[in-house]
């Protein structure tokens, strides 16, 4: 299996990070095809604790090449500040960090219209991370975005941005906030194309030559299904494709090129920012899971507290479908050790479809299973043979019900608490 694909099954913080990095040991080629610094993956790997937004997680294994996809928007003080934090672990990147021309920059404006159009919603916002993501890709589309390209070309960038930044003025003008100056946007901007050029590559090229020779190539995802602009619970949303499709789109290969794909989910279901969320936990059975600090459902991009419900299998089953997942993994099954007994959702009243309309999501009614939990810590067990039979079960109910079999099943954030029942690659 020369390539997979790794994506998000629900609204993103699966932990994709941690899959990524256990496949990365095989994998030559790490990509990441679409969003921004809004994505946050937290990887802990020999004792050390290493956060990432937008460099694919799979650098901290030596051996890999990572590469930043064209369909992705990049914010240069964030990826050199990310850079900057990697060193300091003592990370090299020469020759290992690609970054595609065609990928967009986020601009100062981006995130001051993310920010500033949330606050203008109110209560209608959408909860985004304020990164500046939603603007960047709207002016992709609109055709009034700035490459990585561009940027790297002086003449080229001063001349976009003063054709563009007139009407972004204006419109922080309307939103209340005062005008940004052209020469301190061009100096500052300048500057980071200047650190970050040397990382700037044919991408596209470079997947299709170790495509061609059969190499191994692992596709990261960010964020979840849920989030996806077209299938996501819009407009509570990311802007990008989210889906194994938009790996594609993203990272500039063909379909053919990815062998198979790997689904993450939690063993429970989170989300962040505001959005329908059906099997959310009432105040009651929030009492009784383990706390926010104590579960780790503390964001990783903006230290917002996650909300917290039960998995909810009608939703697998629906993103199963449209990533077409060969494999679930499932993680973050060891939060569940504690609870005397665990919900599992089943399908919503009235419906077979999963709902488009976000007010149906709303109102939906979940059916609910009620499984006996283990009340032991699965912490340390090493084989999914050790696993109480109350876990066992659980899991197993998870893939009749998701009809998708389970390859990966996490016990904890570290390496090592993973247990195998099918192997990739
Ligand atoms: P944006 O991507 O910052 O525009 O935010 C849009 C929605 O996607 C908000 O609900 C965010 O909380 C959510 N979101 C974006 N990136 C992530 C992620 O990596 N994990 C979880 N939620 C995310």
């Amino acid at each position: 299996m020369p390539s997979i694909a790794v994506v998000g099954m629900q609204w993103g913080d699966e932990g994709k990070g941690k899959v990524v990095d256990l496949l990365s040991e095989q994998a030559l080629h790490i990509v990441r095809a679409q969003g921004g610094n809004n994505a946050g993956h937290t990887i802990v790997a020999k004792g050390v604790e290493y956060r990432f937004h937008l460099i694919p997680s799979g650098i901290i294994s030596p051996h890999t090449k990572c590469y930043i996809g064209g369909g992705t928007v990049i914010d240069p003080k964030s990826f050199l500040e990310e850079l900057s934090a990697l060193t300091a672990h003592g990370i090299h990147f020469e020759e290992r960090l690609f970054l595609s021309r065609y990928a967009h920059v986020v601009l100062p404006y981006h995130r001051l219209l993310d920010q500033l159009s949330e606050k203008a919603k109110g209560s209608a916002a959408v909860g985004t991370t304020g990164r500046g993501i939603g603007p960047c890709y709207a002016d992709k589309t609109q055709r009034h975005g700035i490459r990585i390209t561009d940027l790297c070309h002086p003449a080229s960038f001063r001349h976009q941005l003063e054709r563009l930044l007139p009407a972004k003025n204006e419109q922080l003008h309307h939103l209340g906030a005062p005008a940004l100056a052209l020469s301190e946007i061009y100096e500052e901007y300048a500057g980071y194309a200047e650190s970050l050029k040397s990382y700037v590559a044919p991408v596209e090229e470079l997947l299709y030559a170790a495509a061609k020779k059969g190499e191994n190539i692992l596709f990261e995802g960010a964020q979840g299904a849920l989030l996806d602009i077209t299938f996501g619970t819009y407009p509570f949303v990311t802007s990008s494709c989210t889906l194994a499709g938009g790996v594609c789109s993203g990272a500039g290969v063909g379909p053919s090129r990815i062998n198979q794909t790997i689904g993450v989910a939690k063993a429970y279901t989170t989300r962040v920012g505001n959005g329908p969320f059906p099997t959310e936990l009432t105040e009651e059975e929030l009492a009784c899971f383990p706390g926010h600090g104590a579960a780790r459902e503390i964001g990783t991009t903006t230290g917002r507290k996650r909300r917290i419900g039960w998995l909810d299998t009608f939703l697998l089953r629906h993103t199963c479908a449209l990533n077409g997942v060969d494999a679930l993994a499932i993680t973050k099954l060891d939060i569940l050790d504690s609870l005397d007994s665990i919900k599992i959702c089943t399908g919503y009243e009235n419906t077979r479809s999963f709902p488009a309309r976000i007010e149906e999501l709303k109102g939906a009614k979940p059916f609910y299973e009620t499984l006996p939990g283990w009340r032991r810590s699965t912490t340390g067990i090493e084989s999914y043979k050790d696993l109480p039979p109350q876990a066992k079960a659980y899991v197993r109910r998870i893939e009749e019900l998701c009809e998708t079999p389970i390859g990966i099943i996490s016990v904890g954030p570290e390496r090592e608490k993973t247990l195998w029942l099918d192997r990739f690659f």
